[in-house]
């Protein structure tokens, strides 16, 4: 509505207000309809009131490209690493298998080691004792805490940076603008948007950017991290 509305005290408080309101104006809107079902004078239009409606974000994932062969996905075999290649480790001990059709949350403090888990796992990073495997088939999309993926590229566009070879290169994008268009428009990205410089996007409009790139070609992993 283009309007800010203070409201008092904290976060229980807020929500309080706010359903107030939203009953309120449910109320108004149903008194609006029945006015006008009964034929009674209608209010100026710039009076007219509409349902409150929540900010809602909704993302929808391609299911995952499973092939049938258990083997598939990423296993991670005694994985140690530190960023000086020596003891004391930051991570150490790491044994597990990640397939196609699992889902798995990593959580810890800031500077627990969450991004370089996820960097080691997508191989950007090189264990110093153990090994990273990926099944040969396996594609990764990746979603980076800071849009490294974006960085090199901020001049272009949104439409530009998915069909770029770049991209393609490391298997994400697509090579059809209209594609583009309908990938980024899936995640909510304005159509107005598409085609300006991507620095000149707002975070959260770079974040639809990156989850459209890395979905464009319905990668079998993804990798979030901080979405
Ligand atoms: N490129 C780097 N070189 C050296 N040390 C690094 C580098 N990146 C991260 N670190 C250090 O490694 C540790 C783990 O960092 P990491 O980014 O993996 O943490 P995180 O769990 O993702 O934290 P956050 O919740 O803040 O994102 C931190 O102590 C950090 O200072
Ligand atoms: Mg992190």
């Amino acid at each position: 509505e283009s309007k800010l509305i203070p409201y008092r005290g904290g976060y229980t408080e807020f929500k309080r207000g706010h359903a107030i309101r939203v009953r309120e104006r449910e109320k108004e809107v149903k008194k609006q309809l029945e006015d006008k079902k009964a034929g009674k004078k209608q209010r100026h239009p710039e009076d007219l009131v509409e349902k409150i409606r929540d900010y809602v974000v909704k993302f929808r994932f391609y299911p995952p490209q499973v092939s049938g062969d258990d083997a598939g996905g990423i296993s991670v075999h005694d994985v140690a690493f530190s960023y000086t290649g020596k003891k004391p480790w930051l991570l150490h001990g790491l044994n597990f298998h990640v397939g196609a059709e699992t889902r798995v949350a990593v959580v810890g403090p800031n500077g627990a080691g969450k991004s370089t888990l996820l960097a080691l796992i997508a191989k950007l990073a090189e264990p110093c004792e153990g090994e990273v495997h990926h099944s040969r088939r396996v594609s990764l999309g990746r979603y980076s805490q800071h849009f490294d993926e974006i960085a090199p590229y901020v001049q272009m566009s949104a439409v530009q940076f998915l069909t770029s070879q770049e991209l393609r290169r490391f298997g994400a994008g697509t090579e059809s603008p209209e594609l583009a268009h309908k990938c980024l428009g899936q995640f909510g990205l304005p159509s107005h948007a598409h085609t300006r410089p991507m620095k000149e996007l707002s975070g959260g409009q770079k974040a639809r950017v990156c989850f459209a790139s890395i979905t464009c070609r319905k990668p079998e992993i993804l990798i979030l991290d901080e979405p």
